[in-house]
């Protein structure tokens, strides 16, 4: 069901010192630093070529990552995101097989303007998956998607 890994999520204290430490000492394609009020978080893309990297620092009161910081002072690996041809065939697959969607359990706009969902660390081996909707693909799931 999955395809590729499109992003891991590294959530930081200090954004701007995050992303120049992988721009001069890593010497890898940053991004714009975007601020995504709805998510809570302000967000810098790296592209490593096979994928990215996807920095994140909270943003706001409330942010859903800044327990995460609270615990992890320095940063610390957040999530991975794997691509899926269909998130809603995806979606009532996981929750058929017992596994629980964060939230209400439904799609929401991610970072990319994608349908986007988390899955519980506790059903993931302690790990935060985020699964997306795949771009290249004009099919239904996209299409039932704009009409939600
Ligand atoms: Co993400």
């Amino acid at each position: 069901m999955i395809g590729r890994l499109n992003h891991i999520a590294i959530a930081v204290p200090d954004l701007a010192a995050a992303a120049a430490k992988y721009r001069d000492l890593l010497g890898a394609q940053v991004g714009q630093q975007r601020a995504l009020p709805e998510h809570g978080v302000t967000v810098v893309f790296i592209n490593t070529g096979n994928t990215k990297v996807e920095l994140l620092e909270p943003l706001g009161e409330g942010s859903p990552i800044a327990a995460f910081l609270a615990k992890n002072s320095a940063g610390g690996m957040h999530h991975v995101c794997f691509e899926v041809p269909d998130i809603l065939a995806a979606a009532a697959k996981l929750v058929a097989g017992g596994a629980r969607i964060l939230g209400d359990g439904t799609p929401k706009a991610g970072a990319h303007g994608l349908p986007v969902l988390f899955l519980h660390p506790k059903d993931f081996d302690g790990v935060l998956v985020e699964l997306e909707q795949r771009l290249s693909q004009p099919n239904a799931a996209v299409v039932r998607w704009t009409r939600l």
